[in-house]
């Protein structure tokens, strides 16, 4: 077995906009998926998952239109998550030539699905690695981030950036602004997360966003203001100034928030941390519930976080320095 490891990211500034050419700035987080890769010789993918928000789950199915996995966990997130792997292992027969390949893939994962931590991207990342070295072929971060965009590109119809697989293959963090992604330095951040235990459709929300620019002229406007922060941002960042980071991370929660990717949860936790004392605090990924960011050095949000109605797990995330990683 040829197993891999892929971070998830927060999103400092930028989601959302991103889809439509404006920068964003996601960062790598020290929670990982991990993908163990077995090469089949009877062309059959099977699929077994366990992480936070599938219990445990295995799909067995011959991988063409004739597959009927059989699973006793909710289907729209079996079927997300086996479009992510599908996706994925067509790259790697594609990239590899070997078209009728077929693997036992192991997923296990920290990172909660959906809840705009890039699990998704994470998953199918690390899928690329461990498939592709399991075949022999070794491929460079910067291959693997675009065949998970294309993997990304499909299952999401079409709306998907390159920031979240980006930043997975390559760690640290990250700007991306169209097909342009590149590293960028930055400070130790003191990132704190609030998870509401919940999920958003990224594809649903990602199309609300489409529907909203289309309608109204000032929604475009807001998503165009949004590209403003992030261009403000990566020069705070890079002076290293918290405070006002956690300003524009406020303001770039309301943008996200007038363009209705917030939730009750989210907003909670985004004031939870804020009259805790965060520098700033903002919804992560894209929304409609699952996390929040905040930027606290003290103990006061995650202490607030835990007490706050609606928020059902916090913890303090390390920036993760190593994107795609082999394991033994
Ligand atoms: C989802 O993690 C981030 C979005 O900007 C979509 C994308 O960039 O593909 C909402």
């Amino acid at each position: 077995m040829t197993r891999s490891s892929a971070p998830g990211k927060v999103y400092l500034f930028g989601e959302h906009a991103v889809v439509y050419g404006e920068p964003a700035v996601p960062c790598a987080i020290e929670r990982r998926a991990r993908v163990g890769v077995q090469r089949r010789e009877d062309g059959k993918l099977r699929v077994h998952a366990e992480d936070l928000s599938l219990d445990g789950f295995t799909v067995e199915y011959g991988g063409g239109a004739d597959g009927q996995p059989d699973v006793d966990v909710a289907e729209s997130l079996v079927s997300a998550a086996m479009g992510y792997v599908d996706g994925a292992i067509e790259q790697v027969r594609e990239v590899t030539g070997e078209e009728e390949v077929g693997f036992d893939v192991t997923i296990e994962s920290d990172i909660p699905l959906g809840a705009g931590l890039g699990s998704s991207a994470a998953v199918v990342v690390a899928a690329i690695d461990a498939a592709t070295r399991e075949l022999g072929v070794t491929l460079e971060p910067t291959e693997i981030a675009d065949r998970a965009f294309r993997t990304e590109y499909e299952v999401q119809d079409g709306q998907a950036s390159r920031a979240d697989t980006f930043c997975s293959a390559t760690g640290g963090a990250v700007r991306v602004e169209g097909e342009d992604c590149g590293s960028i330095e930055a400070p130790d951040l003191p990132l704190v997360i609030g998870f509401d235990g919940g999920a958003g459709d990224t594809g649903e929300l990602v199309a609300g966003v489409r529907r909203l620019r289309e309608e109204y002229p000032f929604a475009a406007d807001t998503v165009g203001a949004i590209g403003d922060v992030v261009r403000n941002g990566e020069d705070v960042l890079e002076a290293g100034d918290l405070e006002e980071l956690g300003r524009l991370m406020n303001f770039n929660h309301g943008l996200l928030s007038a363009l209705g990717v917030s939730s009750r949860s989210l907003d909670s936790m985004v004031w939870a941390a804020r009259n805790a004392g965060a520098y700033g605090a903002k919804l992560t990924g894209a929304g409609g519930g699952g996390c929040i960011v905040a930027l606290d050095p003290t103990d006061e949000t995650e202490t607030a976080l835990s007490y706050t109605p609606g928020c059902e797990e916090t913890f303090r995330a390390e920036l993760a320095d190593e994107g795609v990683k082999r394991l033994e």
